[in-house]
């Protein structure tokens, strides 16, 4: 029987027994309206941290936790709804160039974007790195622009799912974060409360992911998949590699550039080929298209016709971003420190090591240890070699952009063993390694 005494709760997990629906609202209630004590909480996070949850246990948490909060009703916007999440990366900075590139084909975006958390960047930083730009529209407004421009790029809420916020800042002090259901009722709690109709998710595994390990990887991707269109949400998840960072550049204003870049026709082509991977899904769910290829083609032409870069100038205008830095993207790229880092031999790229380079960009600036920290726009690391490029000796390896030279060069000496030549070339691996529907 559903007991609803707190600590027999907890009891029960840490027994390795099954909650039912009842017992899960008791938990997430307690998250939400405080008459859960953080240490009860912390104890039961721990319990489904060591126990785990079974399909039918993680459905119920992620819904739950979805109706903690605000849920949005986007019924009278026209055509169905689709977003993509990823699972974070280095360099990742595929949203911002693929959410204009789907409105371009007419299907409406409603994108609901993180900060950086640990080594990976965030959508809503690199945003940010636009004078003026607000990701803090109230949902109103939001919505407004939805119905208006065809898609929106914001941050969470207060009043969208609240008792993932709790639950999230205990589970990143108390050493439960990397735990497969509660990664995927975080993630799905927050993507349900958009309101939307089909989600194409990039799980990503490998060296700058956080999950390095594939199978785990998989075992998450089918989870959400599977809780995500159980709900009612049509789910698709790519699995892909995340070994050298996502293209040329890591940092915010810099990889703001490259995803300008993306729009004008000029992106590099492993960050063009997840594009096209995610986007292709995310029109076939939507029912835009009705192969793949075709969806393939459709994206294209929208970057060639400059259609999705013109999307792109509409967002920044809706959300007071100022237009002409857009326009001239090299004005936001004005670090004082900026020095190339070279090559002492010649050969062919065989490893870029993603986490390395994230941990001189973050040292650099361009990311946060502690939440509300300001972050630099400007600095990072640009013009990065790619796995199977050759290089001579003296040859560029990448250009480090720092608030002063000093802290150019103390990188500079960081980067050292971020970068592995061979005398053989070696192939890249496709990025988009299984899709999981
Ligand atoms: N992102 C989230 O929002 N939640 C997690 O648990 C992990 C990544």
């Amino acid at each position: 029987m559903a007991s609803t005494n707190v600590a027999e709760i907890i009891a029960r997990k840490r027994d390795g027994g099954a909650l039912g629906p009842a017992e899960i609202a008791a938990f997430v209630r307690g998250a939400s309206d405080g008459s859960w004590a953080d240490f009860q909480l912390t104890a039961m996070l721990m319990a489904i941290y060591l126990r785990g949850l079974d399909a039918a246990e993680t459905r119920e948490l992620t819904l739950a936790m979805m109706r903690s909060g605000v849920v949005l009703d986007l019924g009278a916007i026209p055509g169905r709804k689709v977003d993509k999440h990823s699972t974070g990366g280095v360099g990742d900075k595929i949203s911002l160039h693929l959410a204009p590139m789907v409105a371009a084909c007419g299907v409406v975006v409603p994108m609901i974007s993180g900060r950086g958390l640990g080594h990976t960047g965030g959508t809503l930083d690199k945003l940010e790195s636009i004078p003026g730009f607000n990701v803090a529209l109230p949902l109103d407004r939001f919505r407004a622009q939805l119905a208006g421009i065809g898609f929106g790029m914001i941050g969470q809420t207060d009043d969208l799912a609240p008792a993932d916020r709790r639950l999230y800042a205990l589970r990143d002090v108390s050493a439960t974060v990397a735990s497969v259901p509660l990664i995927c009722a975080s993630i799905l709690s927050k993507k349900l409360a958009e309101g939307i109709d089909a989600l194409v998710l990039d799980v990503k595994f490998g060296e700058g992911a956080f999950m390095p390990d594939l199978a785990r990887a998989r075992d998450l991707a089918q989870l959400m998949v599977s809780v995500g269109n159980e709900s009612g949400v049509a789910t698709r998840a790519l699995l892909t590699r995340m070994d050298e960072p996502i293209g040329r550049a890591v940092g915010n204003a810099l990889e703001l550039a490259e995803s300008i870049d993306c729009l004008q026709g000029r992106g590099p082509a492993d960050t063009m080929e997840l594009t096209y991977a995610l986007g292709a899904q995310m029109l076939v769910l939507a029912g835009r298209c009705a192969t793949e290829a075709a969806a393939r083609e459709e994206l294209r032409r929208g970057v060639q016709s400059g259609a999705a870069w013109r999307k792109f100038l509409e967002l920044v205008r809706a959300q007071g971003g100022a237009e002409g830095t857009v326009l001239h993207p090299e004005k936001l790229l004005q670090a004082p420190g900026q020095e190339l880092i070279k090559s002492t031999k010649a050969g062919f790229v065989t490893a870029v090591h993603s986490r390395r380079i994230a941990a001189v960009a973050h040292a650099l600036g361009a990311g946060r240890t502690r939440a509300g920290e300001a972050i630099n726009p400007a600095v990072g690391i640009s013009h990065l070699v790619k796995v199977g490029e050759r290089v001579e000796a003296g040859g560029v390896l990448c250009r480090v952009h720092a608030a002063t030279s000093a802290e150019a060069a103390a990188a500079s000496q960081q980067l050292d063993t971020a970068f592995e030549l061979g005398s053989q070339r070696t192939t890249p691996a496709l990025l988009v390694a299984e899709m999981i529907a």
